[in-house]
């Protein structure tokens, strides 16, 4: 079974529309001269969507776009809130689910990454459900099961077509942001238990279609060393996303 490797950059909340429109063309840029294998996508904030839509359409850029949260709902009275079909009607293909940041700030918890989850399925997109350990659940040893309840949870209630489909981010959140990484090795550990989880729900086939992800301080000189683990099919990108040549740096890594 072979998966198509994703590299999917997560802008968070550093672009406006107009910083994020020229990034994406920098990186279409540095693209068209390279024979690209992986599947790219990239998520700029809420605001920057359609610029960067707009852009794919129009220069028939091969990038996926893909927001970075979104609420459970298809409508409703939640202020400030973006629902699933706002996001597909701007083509988006992928949408970031229970980061760790969302986690932290914004009191998301398991249950409502997986309200978040089958939403996002439910209105045509992928999500990419993030999950990943503190350094203390870490240090105690814990960081395995604490992840497959992640993803237990996260998961449930899928379709087998959507269970195959979903995209997970293993992204310890030591890692996010510092420089500090798992060993590829480690990474890959936590990647096969994420598949194996999904494969007691859904059936080893389904799983093994799953792509999982590696998140946490990839960048141009670590990427390679992540993505040759088997269980690892690419990456989510932070800081190193903000720059088009070292983000696709990472993307040529990912063959
Ligand atoms: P980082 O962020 O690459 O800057 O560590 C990854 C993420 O938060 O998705």
């Amino acid at each position: 079974m072979s998966r198509r490797m994703l590299v999917a950059g997560n802008w968070k909340m550093y672009t406006t529309s107009g910083e994020g429109a020229t990034l994406v063309q920098d990186v279409a840029d540095l693209l068209e001269m390279l024979d690209v294998e992986a599947e790219v996508a990239v998520c700029p904030p809420f605001t920057g969507l359609k610029a960067v839509s707009t852009l794919i359409e129009l220069d028939h850029l091969t990038i996926a776009l893909g927001a970075q949260d979104c609420h459970w709902e298809s409508e409703g009275a939640y202020t400030g809130a973006i629902a699933p079909r706002m996001l597909a009607d701007l083509r988006c293909s992928y949408v970031i689910v229970g980061h760790s940041e969302r986690r932290e700030y914004f009191g998301e918890t398991d249950e409502t990454v997986n309200k978040k989850v089958r939403a996002v399925f439910d209105a045509g997109m992928t999500p990419i459900m993030c999950v990943g350990e503190s350094l203390a659940v870490r240090e105690a040893l814990e960081t395995e099961a604490f992840v497959r309840q992640q993803v237990r949870i996260g998961a449930e209630g899928l379709t087998p077509e959507q269970a195959a489909r979903l995209v997970v981010a293993y992204e310890p959140i030591w890692a996010i942001g510092t420089g500090r990484t798992p060993t590829p090795e480690a990474a890959n550990d936590v990647a096969r238990s994420i598949r194996a989880t999904l494969g007691a729900v859904y059936g080893p086939p389904v799983a093994m279609q799953v792509r999982v992800l590696y998140g946490g301080s990839v960048k141009p000189e670590n990427a390679k060393m992540f993505f040759e683990e088997p269980d690892v099919d690419g990456g989510l990108i932070g800081g190193a996303a903000l720059k088009a040549d070292s983000f696709v740096d990472i993307v040529k890594a990912a063959r």
